[in-house]
């Protein structure tokens, strides 16, 4: 007989295959999952949830998908996460330390806790992020929060009420925008498909089958 643990979810004890994610045994368990789900594989971040083991003072964060199942684990997922989210228009801002001053001033009361970085089910490295981005760092900001899934659990456990992936996400513009040298291939490319270059090339693609440009895809040339 496949091992079982015991797990509560909302308060409620199941009994669930032991090598389930958190996901799949909520689905075991007669879940339908609406919100709180998206790619099943680590990426959109929808699947933000929080665990204690029974007995244990640790309060835990997780991707719901990612994160198998324990015996004695008190579950409650968090689907969404209010995030402070500013409105700019990235062709009007400049790269400098006064477009963080001006839309998320709140990163300036961080109190140094590391609540977040404790809390990334991504491993990020958020209080230091969160860093450069004050002093105006946004290369490194952009660097250092570049497998943020924008779950918002660092937010949930922040005193400061910082919104640590949108921030991320402004130092990730920026950088790209501004600061990152232009890919003059890319451009070279986007010339050739507003000339029509490559229309018989598409015309072609759109005639294969499934089978065909599944092929045609696992063959492709990668960029080093
Ligand atoms: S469902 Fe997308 S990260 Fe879990």
């Amino acid at each position: 007989m496949e091992k079982t643990v015991n797990i509560f979810l909302f308060g409620k004890k199941y009994e669930v295959p032991a090598d389930l994610t958190i996901m799949t045994a909520m689905e075991y368990a007669g879940y339908q999952l609406k919100r709180g789900c998206g790619c099943r594989n680590g990426f959109c971040g929808a699947c933000a949830t929080i665990y204690r083991i029974a007995g244990k003072q640790e309060l835990k964060m997780a991707l719901a998908c990612q994160t198998q199942v324990e015996d004695g684990m008190y579950i409650a997922t968090m689907p969404f996460f209010p995030l402070v989210k500013q409105v700019y228009d990235i062709e009007k801002v400049t790269p400098d330390q006064m477009i963080m001053m001006q839309l998320y001033p709140e990163i300036y009361a961080c109190v140094g806790c590391n609540a977040c970085t404790k809390a990334c089910p991504q491993g990020l490295n958020t209080m230091q992020y969160i860093a450069y981005a004050q002093r105006g760092d946004f290369k490194a900001c952009a660097d250092e929060s570049f497998d943020c899934v924008m779950c918002g659990i660092c937010s949930s456990r922040c005193p400061a009420g910082i919104s640590h992936p949108q921030v991320a996400m402004l130092a990730r513009r920026l950088n790209g925008k501004y600061l990152t040298p232009d890919a003059q291939h890319l451009l070279e490319k986007v010339r050739s498909i507003e000339a029509g270059e490559i229309e018989a090339a598409m015309q072609e693609m759109m005639n294969k089958s499934d089978e065909e440009i599944r092929e045609a895809y696992n063959t492709r040339d990668i960029e080093k």
